[in-house]
């Protein structure tokens, strides 16, 4: 319903709709119009209402509701399928279960607020209410287990052509899984897979966006590291858009990689806005500690480092520190 309401609205968006007209063309009592009104604005939509005229709709609300989004987006198959949730533990979590239970491929997973939010390597992810986009995504390519990391380099690229898009500012990808904005750390990416020793069943990639967190709500040990859009811009972005527009760009680069087997793009966008290639990176792997030189991604998306006796290595995963982000000076 609120759908159908907002479509009219858009149709007219130079004018005012009449409660009457709006009743008769959805089929609905005005008591029912009104009250759809009354939780669009609620929402977040600014609805001018002058008795008479009817109602007008002014600015777009900045809700992540599936009515609004499944609308919006024009996708084929990621994101038809939309579920929000105000509260969930993790949305990586409810995506595996409704994976397990047959969830179709696309099929996206969004809620306010996470209060068991997950990040690599065990760690904490704060997802306050509202102020992020804490979305997970189901995928069911058929590919070998190995091949999985990929899925986390197809979403940094998407993620990153998104937020270039929209924001307009030099966001960088702090390989594997980092989005950055002004050296700190703004998006992060965990992907998780159910498979056989040779055979997936399905991959589920959850990505959480800082957009307009407050920086006084982050634990004290990542303050130094981590950045939100609104902390940077001084104003709120729109959840809503930059949503739509990761959607959209991960479906076109992922069919390229599922469909066609072809990751060429995403690894030339991987490469283009990266802030790891040509730096001294840290890595720390199974307890050991090396220091080298990034100077390459592999046509697969490992990370190829130099050593300083010249030896060249490919890094498969591990925690990265790259020299001049983060708290590496
Ligand atoms: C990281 O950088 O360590 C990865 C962070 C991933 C956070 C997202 S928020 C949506 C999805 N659900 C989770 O519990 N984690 C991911």
């Amino acid at each position: 319903m609120k759908k159908q309401i907002l479509e009219v609205l858009r149709e007219h968006k130079d004018t005012f709709v009449s409660g009457e007209d709006l009743s008769k063309k959805i089929g609905v009592s005005r008591t029912a119009v009104w009250k759809h009104m009354k939780q669009l604005k609620e929402d977040g939509y600014q609805i001018e209402s002058v008795s008479r005229k009817g109602y007008h709709l002014v600015k777009e609300g900045d809700t992540l509701d599936p009515n609004v989004l499944e609308v919006d987006l024009k996708n084929e198959y990621i994101g038809k399928k939309i579920y929000h949730f105000e509260s969930v533990d993790s949305t990586n979590n409810v995506a595996k279960k409704m994976a397990h239970e047959g969830a179709i491929e696309g099929t996206v997973v969004i809620a306010e607020e996470q209060t068991k939010g997950r990040g690599r390597l065990g760690r904490e992810w704060l997802s306050p209410k509202g102020d992020g986009i804490w979305m997970s995504i189901i995928l069911r390519p058929e590919i070998s287990p190995s091949e999985a990391m990929i899925i986390t380099q197809v979403t940094a690229a998407a993620i990153t052509l998104a937020m270039r898009k929209i924001l307009h500012e030099d966001i960088g990808i702090k390989w594997p899984n980092d989005i950055v904005l002004h050296k700190k750390k703004v998006c992060g990416i965990l992907t998780e897979m159910s498979a056989e020793l040779d055979s997936m069943n399905f991959i589920v990639v959850g990505m959480g966006v800082n957009a307009n967190v407050d920086i006084e709500d982050f634990p004290e040990e990542v303050k130094d590291k981590a950045i939100s859009m609104k902390t940077y811009f001084g104003e709120a972005v729109s959840r809503k858009d930059l949503t739509m527009q990761i959607l959209h760009e991960f479906e076109a680069l992922y069919s390229d990689f599922a469909k066609n087997g072809d990751i060429k793009k995403t690894i030339d966008i991987c490469k283009k806005y990266s802030v790891t290639l040509g730096k001294r990176v840290k890595i720390i792997s199974r307890q050991k500690e090396i220091e080298a030189e990034a100077i390459d991604l592999t046509k697969d998306g490992q990370l190829l480092i130099r050593h300083d006796n010249g030896e060249i290595e490919e890094v498969l995963s591990g925690e990265v520190s790259v020299r001049g982000l983060y708290e590496y000076v």
